[in-house]
């Protein structure tokens, strides 16, 4: 039961993202608010994250020339006027009843980018007719190679340009019991768990019966014409051996925090699996982003673009799809002033320059 009625906009006191952390607060239902902000474990993961960002200091170039500075960004042949995409985050509709339909016309209105989840409770198909231009899809891994590709396929001929395939958490099980009127409604099947167990294990011959290898990677490469783009990577060896394989992308994520306790920051392994990577495949980002000088930081160490998670439902849960719009334009505007303050007129200029300090 939610007690407090949607804004019809932003209120005036929210000057950044996490301004609209009490506004979404009170309107979710306990449940709801602690599978949206809780990582795993200890939260060791996900405090991780933060702690990165804060202990990493920017160092200003002043009077470089940034007149005529700008945001744009080209990505897997799409332009976009800023590198803030919008991560798959599942279940829209427990936030706010436009779910992905609002965060995908909010994304297409301020010119970024959102990637759709595979446990997302809206169709296809009508989420990208209401963004009005293609998307990408977040692939989970089905329950076999001929189901999976069915999802895939689907969404490629509804219009998404590209593949965003999460490999780090092959255990999708929901942290919320779901209302009756909220499901993946573009899985074949719901999403079944620790179904019948032949071996000892629950874990090892339960759960990670279905849970996809390097070798389904490379099967779905050879599927698929249009990008592809591996989600939860932390290892730079594994980056590379995706790229290797033919992957066009790779995310640097530690899922916000909420699989595996105990990982590094998202943000520590940018640096290594940026020079591993070498430019030979695109740099994405997330975990922890939560304003734009978080989005210089992980600009200037390496990544092409960053994919922020939790902030645009803060944004969603309070006022809907002009909520995710202003978190973005939020987000957009801070990155601008660090980039000026810093003496960065462009994202070439940033990644290539030295705006971080280091001791
Ligand atoms: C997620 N995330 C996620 N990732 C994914 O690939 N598919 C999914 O369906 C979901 N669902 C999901 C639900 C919720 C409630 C959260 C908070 C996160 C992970 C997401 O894409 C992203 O990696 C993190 O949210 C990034 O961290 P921040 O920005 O939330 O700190």
């Amino acid at each position: 039961m939610t007690h407090h009625a949607y804004l019809k906009s932003p209120a005036a006191d929210i000057q950044t993202a996490v301004d609209y952390l009490p506004y979404a607060e009170e309107r979710l239902s306990k449940e709801v608010w602690q599978y949206l902000q809780s990582g795993t474990g200890q939260g060791l993961s996900s405090s991780r994250n933060r702690k990165v960002f804060e202990d990493i200091s920017l160092m200003p170039r002043p009077l470089s020339d940034v007149k005529g500075g700008n945001t744009h960004i080209e990505l897997f042949g799409q332009s976009f006027k800023h590198p803030i995409i919008l991560a798959p985050l599942a279940y829209q509709r427990l936030f706010h009843p436009d779910g992905e339909i609002a965060s995908a016309m909010a994304s297409a209105a301020q010119g970024g980018q959102m990637a759709v989840s595979s446990l997302a409770s809206q169709t296809l198909e009508t989420i990208i007719e209401a963004a009005e231009q293609a998307l990408w899809f977040q692939l989970y891994w089905q329950a076999d190679r001929e189901t999976t590709l069915r999802l895939v396929k689907r969404a490629i001929n509804a219009g998404y340009s590209a593949i965003m395939f999460t490999v780090d958490a092959p255990v999708k099980q929901a942290a919320i019991a779901l209302p009756k009127d909220i499901s993946a409604v573009n899985l074949e099947s719901p999403i079944a768990l620790a179904q019948e167990v032949t071996g000892e294990s629950i874990v090892f011959d339960g759960w990670m019966q279905q849970a996809p290898g390097w070798d389904d990677l490379m099967w779905l490469r050879d599927q698929i014409t249009v990008p592809l783009i591996i989600k939860g990577v932390m290892h730079p060896e594994d980056a590379e051996r995706a790229v290797s394989i033919g992957c066009d992308g790779i995310v640097v994520s530690n899922h916000g925090g909420r699989v595996l306790d105990g990982v590094p920051g998202s943000l520590q392994m940018l640096p290594e699996i940026t020079r591993a990577i070498s430019g030979k495949a695109k740099v994405l980002f997330d975990s922890g982003i939560r304003n734009g000088q978080d989005v210089f930081k992980a600009l200037a160490l390496g990544a092409d673009a960053v994919m922020v998670g939790r902030p645009y439902i803060w944004g969603l849960s309070t006022c809907g799809a002009l909520g995710v719009a202003h978190v973005i334009r939020l987000m957009r505007d801070e990155l601008e002033m660090t980039m000026a303050l810093s003496g960065a007129k462009n994202l070439q200029v940033l990644k290539s320059g030295t705006y971080i300090y280091s001791i």
